[in-house]
């Protein structure tokens, strides 16, 4: 609930109501999806995530959320055709993501990368809304372009070509490794790209949501959604979990490792919600499909150092994990590097920052809060000779 820092009745007249971190806030509306903490419920435009993770597929559930239904058979096929004919970019665009530096973050190349797709673009500056669904359709598609081709740059490798046959999940592992992947693995990425495709009022799709409010276009909205996705406490979460996991090493040291974080009041990462706050339902569908893949794969020790961290959690600070905490092993095993862990939630989450945007054009209100000012009133300017250190 928003709560007042006022210390006086004369503050409180002057100060309205102020909740740090905007927590309890209501800042929009939407249809796309619903984050219920009190029942530990994420829906979809009225379906469970559960049973689109378990019977749909990425390119169905991006329809969904532009859409606002299901599509048809023919609508469907349509829409994938439509989305692996955008997976290629300007021969134009491949040159400067060539000169990225290799040692670059990333997210940082993901975020630059929209932003020139943008440059490339003739009509970006339009914002009538099938000028946005083009956009939202060809950024969808072109995201794990991006980061595939920059991973393949830095290991000296070829980029590899889209393959227009596969699907939008095993085109991007197959655009990873270099080969078709296994049907579980595809499902595994499928079902991932899914669960983490909308989140409500996210702290990157309110980026996303104040950029559009200003009128602004779909490249510069998306490049503010991907340099806040980036940041530790959102979507680098999943890359810190799975370095720690990684630094644990073996099940027997994961109690140790965690208590000594507590003792020092060190966050564990992939631990605590802002609104879940019993329990994560994208986690818990992670666990069985980390699980299942875990077990496949014969790289139970993941699991069993998970597990282990998890019985701490929940024994000490009685936090459960969230999102990220299972989904990093299932990206590890899955064979995206860790420090890319976070542009492939960029290229699930880019079909609701898309959705949002769209959204937020079509009712549209300049979002612009307030901030109370707490500094020092009555100063004057001092001519320099005259100021004091
Ligand atoms: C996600 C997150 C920012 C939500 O935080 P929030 O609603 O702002 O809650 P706070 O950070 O204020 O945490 C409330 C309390 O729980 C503790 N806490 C929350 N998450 C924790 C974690 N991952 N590890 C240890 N303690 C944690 C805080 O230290 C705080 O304790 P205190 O009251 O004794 O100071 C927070 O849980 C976090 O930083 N998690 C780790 C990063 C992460 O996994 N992010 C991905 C989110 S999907």
């Amino acid at each position: 609930m928003p709560e007042t820092d006022s210390k006086s009745p004369k503050d409180a007249a002057s100060h309205p109501a102020f909740s740090k971190g905007l927590e309890g806030v209501v800042a929009s509306e939407t249809r796309l999806s619903l984050v219920d903490g009190e029942n530990s419920r994420l829906i979809y435009r009225g379906i469970p995530i559960q049973e689109l993770a378990g019977t749909s597929t990425f390119e169905e559930t991006t329809f969904l959320l532009w859409n606002g239904r299901l599509p048809l058979a023919a609508e469907l096929t349509e829409f994938k055709s439509k989305l692996a004919a955008q997976r290629k970019f300007d021969p134009a665009v491949l040159k400067i993501l060539k000169d990225m530096p290799l040692n670059s973050r990333p997210m940082g190349v993901l975020r630059t990368m929209v932003s020139v797709l943008g440059l490339f673009d003739k009509e970006a500056d339009r914002i009538d809304v099938d000028n946005m669904k083009r956009k939202a359709l060809h950024l969808t598609a072109v995201f794990p372009t991006i980061v595939a081709a920059f991973y393949r740059l830095r290991q000296k490798k070829k980029p590899v070509d889209p393959d227009p046959k596969l699907s939008h999940a095993a085109n991007f592992l197959y655009m990873i490794a270099g080969k078709k992947p296994e049907p579980e693995m595809e499902k595994a990425l499928d079902a991932y790209l899914i669960l983490l495709a909308d989140h409500g009022l996210n702290a990157s799709t309110f980026s996303a949501r104040v950029t559009a409010s200003t009128q602004s276009d779909m490249y510069s909205a998306i490049t503010s959604a991907v340099g806040t996705l980036k940041g530790d406490l959102h979507g680098s979460a999943n890359q810190r979990a799975m370095e720690m996991i990684l630094e644990i090493g073996e099940p027997e040291k994961a109690e140790a490792y965690v208590r000594d974080l507590l003792a020092q009041k060190k966050k564990v990462m992939g631990f605590g919600h802002r609104i879940y706050k019993k329990e994560d339902p994208r986690a818990t569908a992670f666990r069985a499909i980390a699980q299942r893949l875990l077990d496949r794969t014969g790289e139970k020790k993941w699991m069993d150092i998970s597990n282990r961290i998890e019985k701490v959690m929940l024994e000490e600070k009685k936090i459960p994990c969230n999102v990220d905490f299972f989904s990093a092993s299932v990206l590890y095993v899955l064979g995206f590097p860790v420090d890319f862990f976070t542009t492939v939630f960029a290229a699930s989450r880019v079909a609701g920052w898309t959705a949002h945007v769209i959204e937020q054009l079509t009712d549209n209100r300049l979002i612009r809060p307030a901030a109370n000012y707490i500094g020092e009133a009555d100063r004057h300017y001092l001519p320099i000779e005259k100021r004091q250190s």
